[in-house]
Protein backbone atom coordinates (compact mmCIF):
# COMPACT_ATOMS: atom_id res chain seq x y z
CA UNK A 1 0.00 0.00 0.00
CA UNK A 2 1.64 3.27 -1.27
CA UNK A 3 2.39 5.56 1.81
CA UNK A 4 0.22 8.31 0.15
CA UNK A 5 -3.38 5.92 0.57
CA UNK A 6 -1.88 4.61 4.29
CA UNK A 7 -1.24 8.24 5.39
CA UNK A 8 -5.29 9.03 3.98
CA UNK A 9 -6.62 5.50 6.17
CA UNK A 10 -5.08 6.85 9.50
CA UNK A 11 -7.23 7.45 12.05
CA UNK A 12 -6.65 10.96 12.68
CA UNK A 13 -6.74 11.40 16.22
CA UNK A 14 -5.88 15.18 16.65
CA UNK A 15 -9.95 15.05 14.97
CA UNK A 16 -10.91 12.64 17.37
CA UNK A 17 -9.76 14.51 20.48
CA UNK A 18 -10.82 17.33 19.84
CA UNK A 19 -14.44 15.77 19.51
CA UNK A 20 -14.00 14.16 23.22
CA UNK A 21 -12.89 17.57 24.41
CA UNK A 22 -15.74 19.32 22.95
CA UNK A 23 -18.31 16.56 24.55
CA UNK A 24 -16.43 16.24 27.95
CA UNK A 25 -15.59 19.92 28.49
CA UNK A 26 -16.10 20.60 32.32
CA UNK A 27 -16.87 17.19 33.08
CA UNK A 28 -15.19 15.55 36.04
CA UNK A 29 -16.63 12.51 36.80
CA UNK A 30 -14.30 9.54 35.78
CA UNK A 31 -16.89 7.26 34.66
CA UNK A 32 -18.78 9.52 32.94
CA UNK A 33 -15.27 10.62 31.33
CA UNK A 34 -14.50 6.64 30.67
CA UNK A 35 -17.77 6.47 28.92
CA UNK A 36 -17.78 9.11 26.68
CA UNK A 37 -13.90 8.26 25.55
CA UNK A 38 -14.86 4.49 25.15
CA UNK A 39 -17.72 5.69 22.75
CA UNK A 40 -16.40 7.44 20.25
CA UNK A 41 -12.78 5.72 20.31
CA UNK A 42 -14.61 2.85 19.58
CA UNK A 43 -17.04 3.69 16.40
CA UNK A 44 -14.22 5.78 15.00
CA UNK A 45 -12.53 3.01 13.39
CA UNK A 46 -13.74 -0.37 12.25
CA UNK A 47 -10.56 -2.35 13.65
CA UNK A 48 -11.29 -1.89 17.53
CA UNK A 49 -13.62 -4.48 18.19
CA UNK A 50 -13.67 -4.08 22.10
CA UNK A 51 -12.82 -0.94 23.87
CA UNK A 52 -13.14 -0.36 27.57
CA UNK A 53 -11.19 0.42 30.76
CA UNK A 54 -10.31 -1.47 33.47
CA UNK A 55 -9.83 0.28 36.52
CA UNK A 56 -7.51 0.29 39.44
CA UNK A 57 -10.25 -0.69 42.67
CA UNK A 58 -7.52 -2.37 44.69
CA UNK A 59 -4.25 -3.36 45.49
CA UNK A 60 -3.05 -5.33 42.31
CA UNK A 61 -6.58 -5.80 41.03
CA UNK A 62 -8.53 -4.14 37.95
CA UNK A 63 -12.39 -4.24 37.09
CA UNK A 64 -14.16 -3.66 34.47
CA UNK A 65 -15.28 0.01 33.66
CA UNK A 66 -17.39 1.36 30.67
CA UNK A 67 -16.58 -0.45 27.98
CA UNK A 68 -18.46 -1.32 24.27
CA UNK A 69 -18.45 -4.66 23.05
CA UNK A 70 -19.41 -8.23 23.51
CA UNK A 71 -19.16 -9.35 27.59
CA UNK A 72 -15.69 -8.25 29.07
CA UNK A 73 -14.35 -10.02 32.04
CA UNK A 74 -15.10 -8.64 35.45
CA UNK A 75 -12.20 -8.88 37.19
CA UNK A 76 -8.61 -8.72 36.72
CA UNK A 77 -5.27 -9.14 38.87
CA UNK A 78 -2.10 -7.25 38.16
CA UNK A 79 -0.20 -11.10 37.51
CA UNK A 80 -2.73 -11.55 34.72
CA UNK A 81 -3.22 -10.50 30.83
CA UNK A 82 -1.94 -7.83 28.76
CA UNK A 83 -3.94 -5.54 31.18
CA UNK A 84 -2.08 -6.90 33.93
CA UNK A 85 0.99 -6.57 32.15
CA UNK A 86 0.18 -3.19 32.02
CA UNK A 87 -0.54 -2.26 34.65
CA UNK A 88 1.63 -4.22 36.80
CA UNK A 89 4.41 -2.27 34.40
CA UNK A 90 2.92 1.15 34.24
CA UNK A 91 3.24 0.65 30.61
CA UNK A 92 1.95 0.10 26.89
CA UNK A 93 1.14 -3.33 25.75
CA UNK A 94 0.88 -3.54 21.94
CA UNK A 95 0.15 -7.33 21.53
CA UNK A 96 0.32 -8.03 17.70
CA UNK A 97 -0.47 -11.96 17.96
CA UNK A 98 -2.70 -12.27 21.46
CA UNK A 99 -1.87 -16.70 21.03
CA UNK A 100 1.78 -15.48 21.32
CA UNK A 101 1.14 -13.60 24.50
CA UNK A 102 1.71 -15.78 27.68
CA UNK A 103 -2.13 -15.62 30.04
CA UNK A 104 -3.42 -13.61 27.76
CA UNK A 105 -7.13 -12.91 28.78
CA UNK A 106 -9.44 -14.27 25.72
CA UNK A 107 -12.37 -12.34 26.45
CA UNK A 108 -13.86 -13.10 22.98
CA UNK A 109 -12.19 -16.16 20.63
CA UNK A 110 -11.86 -14.20 17.69
CA UNK A 111 -9.72 -11.34 18.94
CA UNK A 112 -6.33 -11.46 17.26
CA UNK A 113 -4.50 -8.46 18.76
CA UNK A 114 -4.68 -5.99 21.19
CA UNK A 115 -3.66 -2.20 22.56
CA UNK A 116 -3.20 -1.50 26.39
CA UNK A 117 -2.74 1.89 28.03
CA UNK A 118 -2.00 2.25 31.27
CA UNK A 119 -4.22 5.48 32.24
CA UNK A 120 -2.83 8.24 35.09
CA UNK A 121 -4.96 10.72 36.96
CA UNK A 122 -3.11 14.61 37.08
CA UNK A 123 -1.16 12.63 40.47
CA UNK A 124 0.30 10.64 38.24
CA UNK A 125 -1.33 7.52 40.28
CA UNK A 126 -2.48 4.98 37.76
CA UNK A 127 -6.61 5.01 37.72
CA UNK A 128 -7.31 2.54 35.14
CA UNK A 129 -5.99 0.80 31.73
CA UNK A 130 -7.66 1.59 28.49
CA UNK A 131 -7.68 -1.64 26.71
CA UNK A 132 -8.69 -2.47 22.60
CA UNK A 133 -9.21 -5.49 21.03
CA UNK A 134 -9.12 -6.35 17.61
CA UNK A 135 -9.97 -9.12 15.09
CA UNK A 136 -7.12 -8.35 12.99
CA UNK A 137 -3.97 -9.68 13.49
CA UNK A 138 -1.17 -7.04 14.27
CA UNK A 139 -4.00 -4.22 14.07
CA UNK A 140 -2.14 -1.64 16.24
CA UNK A 141 0.78 0.85 15.52
CA UNK A 142 2.84 3.56 16.71
CA UNK A 143 0.24 5.94 15.55
CA UNK A 144 -2.52 4.45 17.69
CA UNK A 145 -0.11 4.22 20.89
CA UNK A 146 0.95 7.70 20.66
CA UNK A 147 -2.54 9.58 19.67
CA UNK A 148 -4.78 7.06 22.03
CA UNK A 149 -2.08 8.28 25.20
CA UNK A 150 -2.41 11.16 24.05
CA UNK A 151 -6.57 11.28 24.11
CA UNK A 152 -5.66 9.75 27.85
CA UNK A 153 -3.42 12.73 28.74
CA UNK A 154 -5.91 15.14 28.08
CA UNK A 155 -8.69 13.71 29.27
CA UNK A 156 -7.87 12.12 32.82
CA UNK A 157 -4.04 14.05 33.59
CA UNK A 158 -4.08 17.73 32.47
N1 LIG B 1 -7.50 -9.53 26.77
C1 LIG B 1 -7.39 -8.87 28.06
C2 LIG B 1 -8.62 -9.13 28.91
C3 LIG B 1 -9.75 -8.18 28.72
S1 LIG B 1 -10.86 -8.81 27.45
O1 LIG B 1 -10.02 -8.76 26.23
C4 LIG B 1 -12.03 -7.52 27.27
C5 LIG B 1 -6.16 -9.34 28.83
O2 LIG B 1 -5.50 -10.32 28.39
O3 LIG B 1 -5.86 -8.74 29.87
Amino acid sequence: MSVAVTETLRLDYAALSRTIRALTEGETDEVALMATVVCEVHHADSRFDWTGFYRVTGPEMLKIGPYQGGHGCLQIPFSRGVCGAAAREKSLQVVDDVHSFPGHIACASSTRSEIVLPVFNNADELIAVFDIDSDQPAAFTQHDADGLSAILREVFAD
